[in-house]
């Protein structure tokens, strides 16, 4: 045990199926149950990626040979499982974003404390090196202060209402979807909170969820923000950040596939760190460095608060529908 975490999933999603095809590659984690609405699916995610298939979510948390519990359920069911299966002795790494809102979140974070477990909100791309090194450059300085960035993150996929994304009840939306990784990024990057934040929403149908956003943040006198999210248009993944001696350019870091570019008095460096293992299966081993080992988590309470808060007044800025 001492080593090793077993993980149990909760649902047979997307996420699930990356994360589970991920983690054989860690160092410490072991997929050895999953649970999900309906048999078939349990078993058939287990047929492909080992443990057992539980029929619905309550046999999973009640699995006693799981240590900590993936939720990586639609958003609106992050607040309800997560209790429930830190309730039931498991630690809990919960996808993004964490709740509906900020008081869900809190209320999520009071049970882990009533309970001893460890819950940590899913920002797989904060626990690699790579982000950490580029968090550290910027914060040491290396482009003297920083005073503009921009921050992008949108995808094109068919709408569809089996999607809980184009659900208001779901938590559902660009903002909650994708928004959520440009203003955790932009917060970290300035060190700071926002100060004022607006963004103006495109709904996807009347009383519908906000299917692409363009948002501004400002963070005291000196720095301000903007970022462009979406569910259904095609454009980069990239961020700009500028300061008053270079910039720094990323393209695609969410997923961490590449390095990032310095520019200091017209002088390039190309960033790179290495890293062998898979993103996910970084996140799971960075998850049992704070259960077995006690060492911070790579997304404090304290972040994912000051994330939702500001996520709650980019919504009702934006008009967006909230259930
Ligand atoms: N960190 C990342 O890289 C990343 C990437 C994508 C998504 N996410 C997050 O992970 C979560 C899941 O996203 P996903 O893309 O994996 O979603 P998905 O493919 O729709 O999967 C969600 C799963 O939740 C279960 N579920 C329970 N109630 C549901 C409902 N009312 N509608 C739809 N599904 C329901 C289903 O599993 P069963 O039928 O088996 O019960 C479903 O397969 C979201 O919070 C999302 O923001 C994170």
């Amino acid at each position: 045990m001492k080593d090793q975490l077993n993980w149990g999933i909760l649902g047979t999603g997307m996420i699930a199926d990356k994360f589970a095809s991920h983690l054989p590659q860690s160092n410490t984690g072991k997929l050895v149950a999953v649970g999900s609405r309906s048999q078939q699916s349990a078993t058939v995610f287990a047929a492909k990626h080992g443990g057992c298939g539980h029929q619905g979510y309550e046999a999973l948390i009640a699995d006693p040979d799981v240590h900590v519990v993936y939720n990586c359920l639609p958003n609106g069911l992050h607040h309800e499982w997560s209790i429930k299966a830190m309730r039931a002795g498991k630690h809990v790494l919960c996808e993004k974003p964490f709740a509906l809102n900020r008081g869900e979140a809190e209320q999520m974070f009071a049970v882990a404390e009533e309970t001893g477990k460890v819950l940590v909100e899913a920002f797989m791309y904060r626990a690699h090196a790579r982000t950490q090194e580029l968090i550290k450059r910027v914060h040491s300085g290396e482009i003297g202060e920083l005073r503009l960035m921009r921050s992008n993150f949108t995808f094109y996929r068919e709408p569809s209402m089996d999607d809980a994304r184009y659900h208001p009840s779901q938590g559902g939306g660009a903002i909650m979807d994708v928004g959520t990784y440009c203003v955790n990024f932009m917060r970290q990057l300035a060190g700071a909170e926002p100060t004022e934040m607006h963004a103006l929403a495109h709904l996807y149908q009347d009383g519908g969820v906000d299917d692409y956003v363009a948002g501004t943040l400002r963070f005291g006198e000196d720095l301000l923000a903007t970022f462009t999210c979406g569910m259904t248009v095609e454009s980069d993944e990239g961020t700009y950040i500028a300061g008053t001696k270079g910039t720094i350019k990323v393209n695609a870091f969410w997923f961490c596939e590449e390095g990032f570019m310095i520019t200091k008095d017209g002088v390039e460096e190309w960033v790179e760190v290495e890293e062998k293992r898979p993103l996910y299966a970084v996140e799971a081993d960075s998850f049992a460095a704070t259960v077995l080992q006690g060492e911070a988590a790579w997304v404090s309470k304290e972040d994912t608060l000051g994330n939702m808060r500001v996520m709650d007044a980019l919504r009702a800025s934006a008009g967006v529908p909230v259930e």
